[in-house]
């Protein structure tokens, strides 16, 4: 984490500007991303394609951080987009992404949305089943357009991450059966309103496991490929998905050289461009969730260190076990001895725990801590349980850091709730 480093007199420091500063001026919780980071990433992954010898192009997979400001750092940085919904649709373009570099995939896109994505032009939509295939070819002939679509196939290939994000296996709800693609290809080829363009694969996301399911699934994608052509069909690009782990806790982890490496070895020959969809390895470790001590509270054998942050804002410690760096931000608490701590949230339910049993020192209300790698499926899984308003998100840029979005307030909580009159009638 190059962006991130710790000095004697400021503490932790996010490129040039302490967190401290950061803190003072916004309050806690709140998401720092470093652009610094952001364009490093973007450019080791387009720079391993091109090492491999690959010719291709990277969506990054908006879902992961959604931020409008992260968004246009990425775009300056030549990146395309994968989006799942018309909102990460309107997201990618009012950032800057050309429709030209989009990719629109997910199980369950809607007719508003696919019109939203024929209107736009966009460069691909990855249908996921023969029903979508029918629905969008009536769609677009219908509207007098030619929609670009690739096929997502389901490699039936066990990516070894958790199981609530792997995608790759028959038995999810993600893509068409390997068995059936060679007919549905066809049928895309013959429907009006189609041209199909390409097949596509996303195994899985935190994949950390090496490079075999990659490389089974994209081997696979060749096989298949190869086929289409032998028949005549048209295979213009192969898109390899996303999932690229990272190194949440010092664990090995993959890098963007050994992906591309498994690509080239597995689709090479076919000499076709290749697409990445990769979300967390992008924005992840860019980002971090600064959050205060509101209190230390000693329970029955266990030291709890009760944040200002919880749950609603970083969902990943309760929902998949998730491990997350936490640093002390001063300089001070850095340097401490440390002892197990319970890191939780205030939130009523005893999910709300960020960590167990952590080395963390003794810390007083107001100190602040850094959850480190919170860049990606952070600010965008965050909710309003509990009446907590969304934390607001502050971009770094090497001496420079701006909001680059508000604090949501306690009134826009409430607002568009609505009493009906009959509840309110007599009462005024
Ligand atoms: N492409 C498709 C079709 C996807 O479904 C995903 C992620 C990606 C690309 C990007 O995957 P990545 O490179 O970020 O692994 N909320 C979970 C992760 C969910 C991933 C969903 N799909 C988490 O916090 O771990």
């Amino acid at each position: 984490r190059p962006h991130l480093s710790m000095h004697a007199l400021d503490g932790l420091t996010v490129e040039e500007v302490p967190l401290a500063r950061i803190a003072a001026a916004v309050g806690t919780p709140a998401w720092v991303y470093s652009a610094g980071a952001l364009r490093r990433r973007a450019r080791a992954l387009t720079g391993a394609l091109k090492s491999a010898g690959l010719r291709g192009s990277v969506h990054y997979a908006v879902k992961a951080n959604t931020n409008l400001a992260v968004l246009r750092v990425l775009a300056g940085e030549g990146l395309g987009a994968d989006v799942v919904s018309e909102g990460e649709l309107r997201a990618a373009r009012a950032a800057g992404i050309p429709a030209s570099e989009i990719v629109f995939s997910g199980v369950g896109k809607t007719e508003r949305e696919l019109r939203l994505a024929l209107g736009e032009d966009i460069a691909q939509i990855n249908v996921e089943s023969a029903e979508e295939v029918e629905m969008l070819s009536a769609l677009a002939a219908s509207l007098g357009r030619v929609a670009r679509i690739g096929l997502r196939v389901n490699p039936d290939v066990d990516a070894k991450t958790h199981a609530k994000i792997t995608t790759g296996r028959s038995e999810n709800k993600f893509g068409v059966a390997f068995e059936d693609a060679p007919a549905l290809y066809a049928r895309m080829a013959a429907l009006p309103g189609l041209r199909p363009v390409g097949i596509a694969m996303h195994i899985g996301s935190q994949i950390t496991a090496g490079m075999a399911a990659y490389r089974a699934a994209y081997a696979r994608m060749a096989e298949l490929a190869t086929a289409l052509l032998a028949r005549g069909l048209p295979v213009e690009q192969l898109d390899c998905g996303g999932g690229l782990g990272i190194p949440y806790r010092d664990e090995p982890a993959p890098t963007p050289e050994a992906l591309a490496g498994a690509i080239a070895a597995t689709l090479g020959p076919l000499n076709l461009p290749v697409m990445l969809e990769p979300g967390r390895w992008i924005a992840g470790p860019p980002g971090l969730l600064l959050a205060s001590v509101v209190l230390q509270k000693q329970g029955t054998g266990r030291r709890f260190l009760v944040l200002d942050a919880a749950m609603n804002d970083l969902v990943r410690p309760a929902m998949y076990d998730a491990w997350h760096g936490i640093l002390p931000v001063s300089p001070r608490d850095f340097a401490a001895a440390t002892a197990p701590a319970d890191v939780v949230g205030p939130v009523c339910e005893t999910g709300d725990t960020f960590a167990r049993g952590r080395a963390l020192p003794s810390l007083q209300p107001g100190a602040l801590v850094a959850f480190l790698d919170a860049g990606a499926y952070g600010a965008v899984m965050s909710s309003t349980y509990n009446m907590r308003p969304l934390a607001a998100e502050v971009l770094v840029d090497g001496a420079r850091f701006a909001v680059v979005r508000d604090r949501q307030t306690h009134d826009a909580i409430l607002a568009g709730q609505r009493l009906p009159g009959w509840l309110t009638e007599g009462t005024q």
